[in-house]
């Protein structure tokens, strides 16, 4: 029979390995959040769809095509600068575009997504 006291045990042990500067209970949130399992798509449509589909606001619009339009200048600025924006917040945008599960990969995946669904 299956040891849940046990299996917790190996799991804290796991995450404390990789992440053996941060605290356990951080540790595992991070394991979980980094896995590859993260989809950008959906959780693009969960967080970001609702303002980036229509440009709700001024926000940079996401389809096939609008690439040179809405994001070239943008990103002339640089993927960090972007990124920073995207974290803290800018103008109508709100900080993480309001997905607070999301860790700064996850935000990151989110951005490779729009820019590249907009060419
Ligand atoms: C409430 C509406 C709203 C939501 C939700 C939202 N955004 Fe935005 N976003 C904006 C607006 C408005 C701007 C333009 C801000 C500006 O430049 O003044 C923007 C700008 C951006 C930019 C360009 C930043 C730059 O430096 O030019 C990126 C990238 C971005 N959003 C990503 C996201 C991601 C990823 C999500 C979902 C996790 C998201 N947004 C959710 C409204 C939103």
């Amino acid at each position: 029979m299956l040891n849940l006291k046990k299996l917790i045990q190996s799991l804290a042990v796991a995450a404390v390995a990789v992440f053996a500067s941060a605290s356990m209970a951080d540790s595992a949130l991070q394991l979980a959040q980094t896995s590859d399992g993260f989809d950008a798509e959906a959780k693009y449509m969960a967080s970001c769809f609702a303002c980036h589909s229509t440009g709700a606001a001024g926000a940079p619009k996401v389809e096939a095509g609008v690439y040179d339009d809405q994001w070239a200048a943008r990103m002339e600025k640089g993927m960090e600068a972007v990124m920073a924006n995207v974290i803290n917040g800018v103008g109508a945008m709100p900080a993480k575009g309001l997905c607070f599960d999301c860790t700064d990969a996850d935000l990151q995946a989110l951005v490779d997504y729009m820019v590249e669904a907009s060419q």
